[in-house]
């Protein structure tokens, strides 16, 4: 049976989008059926492509995420996904919140995935500089690489 994962971050056009790029991405050559979205906790860009930092720098990387659109996360989603991984420990706060009691979806920190780096978060390039965009695509690779290891290969 196809797992289904979901990244969320606060706006869903930096970090999620990111992720959702990364892992589409690293299992599209691999046997593991997946189906993989992301969304925000906010809802200030609900609508809108990714930012084209973001766009830039996964384009640069082989990987178009042009078409994904920003949504902001909803109480079906703990039910729908089997996986939801925060970007960081606020967003992983929230999701805590907003889980309806009862619901199925496993909630995960997504850099406790990468050994080593454990209880990190993904900074949010947003406020920041070009450089910073590099350095999400990195971090979500990594992550990508290990939950494609670690959840959807156990
Ligand atoms: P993201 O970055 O959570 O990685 O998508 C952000 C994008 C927009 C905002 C905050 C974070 N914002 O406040 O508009």
């Amino acid at each position: 049976m196809a797992q289904s994962i979901l990244f969320v971050c606060l706006g869903n056009i930096c970090r999620s989008p990111l992720a959702e790029g990364a892992l589409q991405a690293a299992a599209r050559d691999g046997e593991a059926t997946l189906e993989i979205d992301s969304a925000g906790t906010g809802s200030w860009h609900v609508g809108h492509p990714p930012d084209g930092r973001a766009r830039a720098v996964a384009l640069a990387n082989g990987v178009d995420i042009g078409a994904q659109r920003a949504r902001q996360v909803r109480a079906a989603d703990f039910d729908m996904f089997d996986h939801i991984v925060a970007m960081d420990r606020s967003v992983l706060n929230d999701l805590k919140a907003l889980q309806p009691s009862g619901s199925s979806a496993r909630l995960s920190l997504f850099l406790d995935h990468v050994a080593g780096r454990e209880g990190e978060d993904v900074t949010d390039p947003y406020y920041g500089e070009d450089e910073g965009f590099a350095t999400t695509w990195d971090d979500v690779t990594k992550g990508a690489e290990a939950l494609l290891a670690a959840i959807i290969r156990s």
